[in-house]
Protein backbone atom coordinates (compact mmCIF):
# COMPACT_ATOMS: atom_id res chain seq x y z
CA UNK A 1 0.00 0.00 0.00
CA UNK A 2 1.44 3.33 -0.53
CA UNK A 3 1.54 5.61 2.44
CA UNK A 4 2.10 9.47 1.99
CA UNK A 5 2.91 11.43 4.82
CA UNK A 6 4.07 14.97 4.25
CA UNK A 7 6.37 16.57 7.39
CA UNK A 8 7.04 20.81 7.68
CA UNK A 9 8.83 20.32 10.87
CA UNK A 10 12.15 21.43 9.90
CA UNK A 11 14.50 20.02 12.53
CA UNK A 12 12.62 16.61 12.73
CA UNK A 13 13.42 15.56 9.01
CA UNK A 14 12.89 11.54 8.73
CA UNK A 15 14.50 10.02 5.82
CA UNK A 16 11.70 7.77 4.51
CA UNK A 17 13.73 6.87 1.36
CA UNK A 18 11.70 3.04 1.93
CA UNK A 19 7.87 4.10 0.53
CA UNK A 20 6.39 2.63 -1.71
CA UNK A 21 5.58 5.02 -4.94
CA UNK A 22 5.21 2.47 -8.13
CA UNK A 23 7.88 2.38 -10.50
CA UNK A 24 9.33 6.28 -10.87
CA UNK A 25 12.74 5.91 -8.79
CA UNK A 26 13.10 8.02 -5.31
CA UNK A 27 14.81 11.73 -6.14
CA UNK A 28 15.00 14.29 -3.52
CA UNK A 29 14.98 17.77 -4.64
CA UNK A 30 16.36 20.64 -3.08
CA UNK A 31 15.24 24.41 -3.72
CA UNK A 32 17.52 27.05 -2.20
CA UNK A 33 15.85 30.34 -2.16
CA UNK A 34 12.59 28.32 -1.57
CA UNK A 35 10.72 31.21 0.31
CA UNK A 36 11.96 33.52 -2.84
CA UNK A 37 9.78 34.91 -5.77
CA UNK A 38 11.00 32.61 -8.00
CA UNK A 39 11.26 29.53 -4.61
CA UNK A 40 7.67 30.18 -4.37
CA UNK A 41 6.28 29.42 -7.62
CA UNK A 42 8.95 26.83 -8.09
CA UNK A 43 7.83 25.12 -5.14
CA UNK A 44 4.89 24.30 -6.45
CA UNK A 45 5.44 22.97 -10.21
CA UNK A 46 8.19 20.78 -7.90
CA UNK A 47 5.67 19.07 -5.61
CA UNK A 48 3.16 18.60 -9.40
CA UNK A 49 6.22 16.66 -10.33
CA UNK A 50 5.32 12.19 -10.12
CA UNK A 51 9.14 12.34 -10.34
CA UNK A 52 10.13 13.54 -7.24
CA UNK A 53 9.64 11.93 -3.89
CA UNK A 54 11.03 13.95 -1.62
CA UNK A 55 11.01 18.38 -1.80
CA UNK A 56 13.13 19.56 0.59
CA UNK A 57 12.60 23.62 0.48
CA UNK A 58 15.30 25.79 2.07
CA UNK A 59 15.89 29.79 2.65
CA UNK A 60 17.23 32.10 5.43
CA UNK A 61 13.59 32.26 6.82
CA UNK A 62 10.09 31.63 5.46
CA UNK A 63 10.23 28.35 4.89
CA UNK A 64 7.90 26.36 6.93
CA UNK A 65 5.32 28.43 5.87
CA UNK A 66 5.88 27.28 1.85
CA UNK A 67 6.75 23.77 3.07
CA UNK A 68 3.16 23.70 5.42
CA UNK A 69 1.60 25.25 2.13
CA UNK A 70 2.63 23.33 -0.66
CA UNK A 71 2.55 19.77 1.75
CA UNK A 72 -0.98 19.83 1.60
CA UNK A 73 -1.20 19.07 -2.02
CA UNK A 74 -2.05 15.73 -2.36
CA UNK A 75 1.07 14.68 -4.99
CA UNK A 76 3.69 11.63 -4.41
CA UNK A 77 6.28 13.40 -2.87
CA UNK A 78 6.91 15.15 1.08
CA UNK A 79 7.83 18.12 1.28
CA UNK A 80 9.73 19.53 4.36
CA UNK A 81 10.90 23.47 5.30
CA UNK A 82 14.70 23.94 6.38
CA UNK A 83 15.22 27.47 8.16
CA UNK A 84 18.69 28.91 8.84
CA UNK A 85 22.06 28.12 8.05
CA UNK A 86 22.16 25.18 11.13
CA UNK A 87 19.30 23.41 9.01
CA UNK A 88 21.12 23.64 5.46
CA UNK A 89 23.07 20.17 5.93
CA UNK A 90 19.75 18.18 6.53
CA UNK A 91 18.54 20.02 3.48
CA UNK A 92 20.75 18.99 1.59
CA UNK A 93 21.32 15.60 2.28
CA UNK A 94 20.79 12.88 -0.17
CA UNK A 95 19.63 15.31 -2.42
CA UNK A 96 19.95 14.27 -6.32
CA UNK A 97 18.90 17.99 -7.39
CA UNK A 98 19.99 20.76 -5.50
CA UNK A 99 17.88 24.38 -7.70
CA UNK A 100 19.08 27.64 -6.33
CA UNK A 101 17.17 30.65 -6.84
CA UNK A 102 18.90 32.11 -3.73
CA UNK A 103 19.88 36.08 -4.29
CA UNK A 104 18.64 38.85 -5.28
CA UNK A 105 17.33 40.39 -8.20
CA UNK A 106 17.23 42.84 -10.57
CA UNK A 107 15.74 46.64 -10.13
CA UNK A 108 15.48 49.11 -13.07
CA UNK A 109 18.41 50.30 -14.47
CA UNK A 110 20.74 47.38 -12.93
CA UNK A 111 22.25 44.40 -15.12
CA UNK A 112 22.62 41.14 -14.35
CA UNK A 113 26.21 41.79 -13.32
CA UNK A 114 25.58 44.67 -10.77
CA UNK A 115 24.29 41.36 -8.90
CA UNK A 116 27.50 39.84 -8.51
CA UNK A 117 28.54 41.34 -5.15
CA UNK A 118 25.89 40.13 -2.95
CA UNK A 119 25.35 36.95 -5.07
CA UNK A 120 29.04 35.45 -5.45
CA UNK A 121 29.17 35.20 -2.17
CA UNK A 122 25.49 33.68 -1.46
CA UNK A 123 26.38 31.45 -4.63
CA UNK A 124 29.72 30.42 -3.10
CA UNK A 125 28.91 29.88 0.75
CA UNK A 126 25.99 27.48 -1.03
CA UNK A 127 28.15 25.18 -3.13
CA UNK A 128 30.44 24.74 -0.24
CA UNK A 129 27.72 23.19 1.37
CA UNK A 130 26.79 20.99 -1.11
CA UNK A 131 30.16 19.78 -1.72
CA UNK A 132 29.79 18.68 1.57
CA UNK A 133 26.46 17.27 1.81
CA UNK A 134 25.66 16.11 -1.40
CA UNK A 135 28.48 16.22 -3.94
CA UNK A 136 26.81 14.35 -6.38
CA UNK A 137 23.91 16.28 -6.78
CA UNK A 138 23.17 17.75 -10.11
CA UNK A 139 22.55 21.24 -9.34
CA UNK A 140 20.24 23.89 -11.49
CA UNK A 141 22.14 27.88 -10.97
CA UNK A 142 19.86 30.46 -11.58
CA UNK A 143 21.20 32.77 -9.48
CA UNK A 144 22.41 35.71 -11.62
CA UNK A 145 24.70 36.73 -13.06
CA UNK A 146 24.44 32.91 -14.01
CA UNK A 147 27.36 33.46 -16.68
CA UNK A 148 29.70 34.32 -13.36
CA UNK A 149 27.50 31.94 -10.82
CA UNK A 150 28.62 28.41 -12.82
CA UNK A 151 32.24 29.37 -12.76
CA UNK A 152 31.87 29.99 -9.19
CA UNK A 153 30.06 27.14 -8.52
CA UNK A 154 32.67 24.81 -10.48
CA UNK A 155 35.88 26.45 -8.63
CA UNK A 156 34.27 25.71 -5.29
CA UNK A 157 33.31 22.27 -6.03
CA UNK A 158 37.19 22.12 -7.33
CA UNK A 159 38.45 23.45 -3.99
CA UNK A 160 36.77 20.80 -2.57
CA UNK A 161 37.62 18.18 -4.99
CA UNK A 162 34.04 17.47 -5.56
CA UNK A 163 33.71 19.20 -9.53
CA UNK A 164 32.18 16.79 -11.86
CA UNK A 165 31.59 18.99 -14.98
CA UNK A 166 28.53 17.20 -16.06
CA UNK A 167 26.71 17.92 -13.01
CA UNK A 168 26.54 21.74 -12.92
CA UNK A 169 24.26 23.54 -15.16
CA UNK A 170 23.22 26.97 -15.67
CA UNK A 171 19.65 27.28 -16.07
CA UNK A 172 19.44 28.98 -19.17
CA UNK A 173 15.54 27.97 -19.95
CA UNK A 174 14.30 31.04 -19.48
CA UNK A 175 15.81 32.59 -22.68
CA UNK A 176 14.05 29.22 -24.64
CA UNK A 177 10.86 29.84 -23.35
CA UNK A 178 11.08 33.00 -23.96
CA UNK A 179 12.79 32.55 -27.97
CA UNK A 180 9.55 30.25 -28.45
CA UNK A 181 6.57 32.42 -26.90
CA UNK A 182 7.78 35.55 -29.49
CA UNK A 183 8.65 33.09 -32.67
CA UNK A 184 5.75 32.01 -32.46
CA UNK A 185 3.73 34.97 -32.18
CA UNK A 186 5.80 36.59 -35.00
CA UNK A 187 5.55 33.35 -37.44
CA UNK A 188 1.97 32.56 -36.13
CA UNK A 189 2.62 28.68 -35.76
CA UNK A 190 1.37 27.26 -32.90
CA UNK A 191 3.65 27.96 -29.92
CA UNK A 192 3.39 24.54 -28.83
CA UNK A 193 5.47 23.07 -31.64
CA UNK A 194 8.06 25.73 -31.72
CA UNK A 195 11.39 24.36 -30.78
CA UNK A 196 15.14 26.38 -31.04
CA UNK A 197 17.85 26.36 -29.53
CA UNK A 198 19.29 29.59 -27.67
CA UNK A 199 22.98 29.53 -26.91
CA UNK A 200 25.67 31.29 -25.48
CA UNK A 201 25.34 33.14 -21.86
CA UNK A 202 22.69 34.50 -19.67
CA UNK A 203 22.80 38.37 -20.02
CA UNK A 204 22.03 40.56 -22.80
CA UNK A 205 23.85 39.96 -26.07
CA UNK A 206 25.53 36.84 -24.60
CA UNK A 207 21.79 35.51 -25.11
CA UNK A 208 22.04 34.37 -28.73
CA UNK A 209 18.67 32.38 -30.07
CA UNK A 210 19.23 30.51 -33.00
CA UNK A 211 15.80 31.29 -35.45
CA UNK A 212 17.57 30.02 -38.68
CA UNK A 213 17.05 26.75 -36.78
CA UNK A 214 13.88 26.88 -35.53
CA UNK A 215 10.71 24.69 -36.19
CA UNK A 216 8.05 24.86 -37.82
CA UNK A 217 9.61 26.98 -40.02
CA UNK A 218 8.22 30.82 -40.89
CA UNK A 219 9.26 33.34 -43.90
CA UNK A 220 10.51 36.04 -41.24
CA UNK A 221 12.49 39.03 -42.47
CA UNK A 222 15.31 40.10 -41.43
CA UNK A 223 14.16 43.08 -39.34
CA UNK A 224 11.56 40.76 -38.16
CA UNK A 225 14.76 38.56 -37.23
CA UNK A 226 16.62 41.02 -35.47
CA UNK A 227 13.67 42.61 -33.46
CA UNK A 228 12.83 39.09 -32.25
CA UNK A 229 16.56 38.81 -30.97
CA UNK A 230 16.54 41.92 -29.57
CA UNK A 231 13.13 40.92 -27.61
CA UNK A 232 14.63 37.49 -26.30
CA UNK A 233 17.84 39.14 -24.89
CA UNK A 234 16.34 41.97 -23.28
CA UNK A 235 13.32 39.64 -21.87
CA UNK A 236 14.61 39.87 -18.28
CA UNK A 237 14.90 43.49 -18.33
CA UNK A 238 11.38 43.52 -20.34
CA UNK A 239 10.22 42.15 -17.10
CA UNK A 240 12.14 44.02 -14.85
CA UNK A 241 10.76 47.13 -16.16
CA UNK A 242 7.23 46.02 -15.98
CA UNK A 243 7.53 45.34 -12.24
CA UNK A 244 9.14 48.80 -11.85
CA UNK A 245 11.40 47.97 -8.49
CA UNK A 246 9.12 45.05 -7.77
CA UNK A 247 11.70 42.23 -8.54
CA UNK A 248 12.49 40.33 -12.09
CA UNK A 249 11.01 37.73 -13.55
CA UNK A 250 9.49 34.99 -11.00
CA UNK A 251 6.28 33.39 -12.44
CA UNK A 252 7.94 32.56 -16.15
CA UNK A 253 11.33 31.69 -14.79
CA UNK A 254 9.72 29.38 -12.10
CA UNK A 255 7.97 28.07 -15.05
CA UNK A 256 11.46 27.22 -16.86
CA UNK A 257 13.34 25.78 -13.74
CA UNK A 258 10.36 23.53 -13.45
CA UNK A 259 11.04 22.01 -16.64
CA UNK A 260 14.52 22.28 -16.80
CA UNK A 261 14.35 19.99 -13.64
CA UNK A 262 12.17 17.74 -14.65
CA UNK A 263 14.60 16.96 -17.96
CA UNK A 264 17.10 16.31 -15.26
CA UNK A 265 15.22 13.90 -13.17
CA UNK A 266 14.20 12.45 -16.77
CA UNK A 267 17.68 11.74 -17.34
CA UNK A 268 18.83 10.49 -14.47
CA UNK A 269 15.64 8.11 -14.41
CA UNK A 270 17.28 6.50 -18.30
CA UNK A 271 14.69 8.43 -19.87
CA UNK A 272 16.16 8.69 -23.73
CA UNK A 273 16.79 11.24 -25.76
CA UNK A 274 16.40 14.31 -23.45
CA UNK A 275 17.55 17.38 -25.28
CA UNK A 276 17.68 21.34 -23.15
CA UNK A 277 19.47 24.39 -23.46
CA UNK A 278 21.97 24.92 -20.56
CA UNK A 279 25.19 26.78 -19.70
CA UNK A 280 27.54 24.01 -19.06
CA UNK A 281 30.99 23.35 -18.95
CA UNK A 282 31.81 23.60 -22.53
CA UNK A 283 34.16 22.80 -25.49
CA UNK A 284 31.62 24.02 -28.09
CA UNK A 285 33.77 27.44 -28.47
CA UNK A 286 36.87 28.36 -27.03
CA UNK A 287 35.39 29.57 -23.93
CA UNK A 288 34.99 27.69 -20.82
CA UNK A 289 31.67 27.67 -20.48
CA UNK A 290 29.17 28.32 -23.01
CA UNK A 291 24.79 27.31 -23.27
CA UNK A 292 24.37 25.34 -25.85
CA UNK A 293 21.97 21.95 -26.32
CA UNK A 294 22.47 19.27 -23.92
CA UNK A 295 21.94 15.55 -23.36
CA UNK A 296 20.75 14.80 -20.11
CA UNK A 297 21.42 11.31 -19.03
CA UNK A 298 21.85 8.59 -15.74
CA UNK A 299 25.23 10.80 -14.70
CA UNK A 300 24.04 14.75 -15.94
CA UNK A 301 25.52 16.05 -19.26
CA UNK A 302 25.78 13.05 -21.60
CA UNK A 303 26.93 14.88 -24.47
CA UNK A 304 27.08 19.06 -25.42
CA UNK A 305 25.44 19.03 -28.73
CA UNK A 306 27.16 21.73 -30.98
CA UNK A 307 25.81 24.73 -32.22
CA UNK A 308 24.68 23.25 -35.78
CA UNK A 309 24.36 25.19 -39.08
CA UNK A 310 24.92 29.54 -37.73
CA UNK A 311 24.08 31.91 -40.76
CA UNK A 312 25.71 35.14 -41.18
CA UNK A 313 23.49 37.51 -38.43
CA UNK A 314 24.14 34.34 -35.85
CA UNK A 315 27.70 34.24 -36.49
CA UNK A 316 28.27 37.74 -35.75
CA UNK A 317 26.71 37.67 -32.79
CA UNK A 318 28.11 34.53 -31.75
CA UNK A 319 32.25 36.47 -32.25
CA UNK A 320 30.33 39.32 -30.44
CA UNK A 321 29.00 37.83 -27.31
CA UNK A 322 32.84 36.09 -26.73
CA UNK A 323 34.37 38.77 -25.05
CA UNK A 324 31.52 39.73 -22.63
CA UNK A 325 30.87 36.05 -21.71
CA UNK A 326 34.32 35.36 -20.95
CA UNK A 327 34.74 37.99 -18.88
CA UNK A 328 31.91 37.41 -16.74
CA UNK A 329 33.57 33.57 -16.33
CA UNK A 330 36.04 34.93 -15.61
CA UNK A 331 35.16 37.44 -12.80
CA UNK A 332 33.74 34.30 -11.68
CA UNK A 333 36.53 32.41 -11.14
CA UNK A 334 38.75 34.82 -9.81
CA UNK A 335 36.33 35.62 -7.02
CA UNK A 336 35.80 32.12 -5.68
CA UNK A 337 39.73 31.75 -6.20
CA UNK A 338 40.19 35.06 -3.77
CA UNK A 339 37.47 33.99 -1.79
P1 LIG B 1 13.90 37.10 -4.29
O1 LIG B 1 14.63 38.17 -3.58
O2 LIG B 1 12.42 37.22 -4.41
O3 LIG B 1 14.19 35.70 -3.59
C1 LIG B 1 15.48 35.30 -3.31
C2 LIG B 1 15.44 34.41 -2.09
O4 LIG B 1 16.78 34.01 -1.82
C3 LIG B 1 14.91 35.10 -0.82
O5 LIG B 1 13.84 34.35 -0.27
C4 LIG B 1 16.10 35.13 0.09
O6 LIG B 1 15.78 34.97 1.47
C5 LIG B 1 16.89 33.94 -0.43
N1 LIG B 1 18.29 33.95 -0.01
C6 LIG B 1 19.15 35.00 0.13
N2 LIG B 1 20.32 34.57 0.60
C7 LIG B 1 20.21 33.24 0.77
C8 LIG B 1 21.08 32.24 1.25
N3 LIG B 1 22.31 32.52 1.66
N4 LIG B 1 20.62 30.98 1.29
C9 LIG B 1 19.37 30.67 0.89
N5 LIG B 1 18.50 31.58 0.45
C10 LIG B 1 18.92 32.85 0.40
O7 LIG B 1 14.57 36.96 -5.73
P2 LIG B 1 14.03 36.12 -7.00
O8 LIG B 1 13.16 36.99 -7.81
O9 LIG B 1 13.51 34.82 -6.52
O10 LIG B 1 15.39 35.91 -7.82
C11 LIG B 1 16.41 35.10 -7.31
C12 LIG B 1 17.61 35.09 -8.24
O11 LIG B 1 17.29 34.47 -9.48
C13 LIG B 1 18.14 36.47 -8.59
O12 LIG B 1 19.54 36.47 -8.56
C14 LIG B 1 17.66 36.68 -10.02
O13 LIG B 1 18.45 37.58 -10.74
C15 LIG B 1 17.77 35.28 -10.55
N6 LIG B 1 16.98 34.99 -11.75
C16 LIG B 1 17.55 34.19 -12.70
C17 LIG B 1 16.85 33.85 -13.84
C18 LIG B 1 17.47 32.98 -14.88
O14 LIG B 1 16.94 32.91 -15.99
N7 LIG B 1 18.51 32.24 -14.60
C19 LIG B 1 15.55 34.33 -14.01
C20 LIG B 1 15.00 35.14 -13.04
C21 LIG B 1 15.74 35.47 -11.91
C1 LIG C 1 15.71 37.02 -16.50
O1 LIG C 1 16.22 36.75 -17.59
O2 LIG C 1 14.50 37.30 -16.38
C2 LIG C 1 16.54 36.94 -15.25
O3 LIG C 1 17.88 36.75 -15.57
C3 LIG C 1 16.32 38.07 -14.32
C4 LIG C 1 16.86 39.37 -14.83
O4 LIG C 1 17.53 40.06 -14.06
O5 LIG C 1 16.61 39.74 -15.98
Amino acid sequence: SIVRRSSTAGASYVSRRGFASGSAPERKVAVLGAAGGIGQPLSLPMKLNPLVSSLSLYDIAGTPGVAADVSHINTRSEVVGFAGEEQLGKALEGADIVIIPAGVPRKPGMTRDDLFNINAGIVKSLCTAIAKYCPNALVNMISNPVNSTVPIAAEVFKKAGTYDEKKLFGVTMLDVVRAKTFYAGKAKVNVAEVNLPVVGGHAGITILPLFSQATPKANLSNEEIVALTKRTQDGGTEVVEAKAGKGSATLSMAYAGAIFADACLKGLNGVPDVVECAFVQSNVTELPFFASKVRLGKNGVEEVLGLGPLNEYEKQGLEALKPELLSSIEKGIKFAKEN
